[in-house]
């Protein structure tokens, strides 16, 4: 038979079985798919808002807290390391100090060192505009798909009108993680004090469990990005 004639498969799957074997090969295994970092980080990217989309985690507290969850993440898909149980972050600082800006650095850097996760990212108000009951939407299904997420970013915690209705979503959602151990990236402008007064008692205790935080302090960002442009206007058009 010439190369180019058209062969058997049955044949040439018997070729290839014989070939695994002697190399000491699994026939039967599937072959891993292992995407490539770029490829997800792409990927992630898309879903990332454009004004965080080149974010890095730069904060040192943040950049151990990615080190710690990419080492002890469970294999995932292909091998890769997935993400596990592990510690949550308490972003806190007052307006434009730079915490969703650290937060979706967050996910980049974990994506960019070959971690393979499902994660969400919502603001404390988006999360209750969504879970709103109204007719057609289950809102049930997604606090329960938000509750599960291997890692979640709730930006902005505490600046939401709060009512006894925003309270009892928020104890579900943070009590499901907590008792999952899940990791959660929370960012809030408020202190300990108001924040536990406006999400009350039971989710600030559990909070102070679960999270290491992370308190960044300095001007607001964009203040200074404005002054440093309104300089460099001025000193280009003389
Ligand atoms: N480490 C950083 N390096 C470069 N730019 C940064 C850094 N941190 C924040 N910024 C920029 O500063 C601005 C404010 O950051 P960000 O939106 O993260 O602040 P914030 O603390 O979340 O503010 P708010 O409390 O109002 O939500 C953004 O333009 C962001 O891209
Ligand atoms: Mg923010």
């Amino acid at each position: 038979m010439r190369d180019y004639d058209a062969q058997r498969v049955s044949g040439l799957a018997r070729r290839l079985t014989g070939i695994l074997i002697t190399r000491g090969q699994n026939p039967d295994a599937v072959p891993a798919v292992v995407e490539e970092p770029l490829a997800a980080l792409q990927a992630a990217e898309a879903r990332i808002p454009a004004r965080y989309r080149n974010a890095v985690a730069d904060h040192p507290a943040i950049s151990a807290w990615v080190r710690d969850i990419a080492q002890d993440g469970r294999p995932g898909p292909g091998g890769a390391p997935g993400i596990a149980n592990g510690r949550s972050l308490l972003i806190v600082g007052t307006t434009g100090t730079g915490k969703t800006h650290q937060a979706y650095g967050a996910i980049r850097c974990l994506v960019s060192a070959g971690v393979r996760l499902r994660w969400k990212a919502t603001t404390a108000a988006d999360l209750y505009a969504d879970l709103r009951p109204r007719p057609g939407h289950d809102g049930e299904r997604e606090l329960m798909d938000l509750a599960r997420c291997p890692l979640l970013i709730i930006d902005d915690l505490g600046a939401a009108k709060n009512s006894e209705w925003t309270e009892e979503i928020t104890m579900r959602l943070i009590n499901r993680r907590y008792n999952e151990m899940l990791p959660t990236l929370l960012t809030t402008n408020l202190g300990m004090a108001d924040l536990r007064e406006h999400i009350g008692d039971r989710v600030a205790s559990r909070l102070t469990e679960m999270t290491d935080k992370v308190i960044l302090d300095g001007p607001d960002r964009r203040r200074a990005l404005a002054a440093e442009r309104r300089c460099f206007d001025a000193a280009t058009a003389t």
